[in-house]
């Protein structure tokens, strides 16, 4: 029986939530995320039994408020327009504002303590619902039912008791990547060998850098760029995402053979399904292959419509 993924709780840099779907389906009851972040894998299947664990204590603070504090009344409570998170939620806990300073940003590894004066706010203003607000609190209180079964742990992964399950490994990624998280120098070695130790079925998630397994390519997924100082892009805005798994690929989860494109709406196609949260202002190379599309109909506003109606929908 298929069920209706939960779409994300929080933007999160490295989540995985828009290419799970290329991941092979869980084949246990339980799911365990040793390094949870987002959860983007275990949102699609939130009916299973979950089990989370991630270092970094704003992580665990926010699913352990929305597992086991979160309620539609307390939700609501939180103001809808929020400038400074230490300002405007002044009586929240820091769970709230945590969730809060995912939502001021998009794809960061740390909560924003501002909105600033960006892109963001600008977009904010003009009502865009990929930044907190009315729309994202609707959404979580919608949401909420179906992970007060889920638990997490502030602990580091290896204390995850080894057991038959779906183990979904996403760990901070080897290469220049993984240096953006709070938590850094992971024992890789260490790791490969607990990962191939584990009991059940395990698929373990890296870029093309690693070398700590043998991962195979997955799918040619786009990033979010960052700006250094001098200008230049901090990220490539590409990630080809590869695998290691130790069982051997089914269909997509999705229940598309593989390859095949995202779907097909109303004439407009999504080309780059494995696409992930651009921002609206993001250098133009994040979109190239919906680029190309635009250039082909650019001149034909209805159809720009369309497109952007569907971004809007399809990105969050
Ligand atoms: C790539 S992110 C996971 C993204 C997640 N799959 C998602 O969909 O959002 C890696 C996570 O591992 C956490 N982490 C880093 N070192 C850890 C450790 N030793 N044990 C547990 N979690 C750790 C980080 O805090 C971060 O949230």
């Amino acid at each position: 029986m298929s069920i209706t993924p939960l779409k994300p709780f929080f933007s999160y840099f490295g989540s995985k939530y828009r290419i799970a779907p290329h991941y092979d389906a869980p084949r246990c009851s339980e799911i365990v995320e040793p390094f949870a972040g987002g959860a983007g894998y275990s949102c699609r299947y939130h009916d299973h039994q979950i089990s989370l664990y991630d270092t970094n204590p704003a992580i665990y603070e926010i699913w352990n408020f929305l597992i086991h504090e979160a309620d539609e009344g307390y939700i609501r409570s939180i103001p809808d327009t929020v400038n400074e998170v230490d300002k405007d939620l002044d009586n929240f806990p820091l769970a709230v504002k945590y969730l809060v300073g995912f939502w001021l940003a998009k794809g960061s590894a740390t909560p924003r303590k501002t909105i600033g004066e960006g892109w963001n706010k600008k977009w904010t203003a003009m009502g865009y619902k990929w930044f907190w607000g009315s729309y994202v609190k609707e959404r979580i209180i919608k949401q909420l039912p179906y992970i007060k079964h889920w638990t997490i742990s502030n602990a580091d992964y290896s204390t995850a008791e080894n057991r038959d399950a779906t183990w979904f490994i996403d760990p901070p990624y080897e290469g220049s990547c993984g240096q953006s998280y709070k938590e850094k120098n992971l024992d890789y070695a260490k790791l490969s060998e607990w990962c191939r130790s584990r009991k059940g079925q395990v698929i373990v998630c890296e870029n093309d850098e690693a070398r700590w397994m043998d991962f195979i390519p997955l799918v040619n997924a786009a990033t979010i760029t960052g700006q250094m100082k001098d200008g230049k892009r901090s990220r490539k805005g590409h990630s080809l995402e590869c695998v290691w798994t130790n069982l051997p690929k089914t269909e997509d989860t999705m229940g598309r053979p593989k390859g095949s494109k995202n779907r097909v709406k109303e004439g407009v196609e999504l080309i780059t399904p494995e696409v992930s949260t651009p921002a609206p202002d993001a250098p133009i190379d994040i979109l190239l292959p919906i680029k190309l599309r635009l250039e082909e109909v650019e001149k034909d506003r209805k159809l720009l419509y369309k497109i952007h109606s569907l971004l809007q929908e399809y990105l969050f």
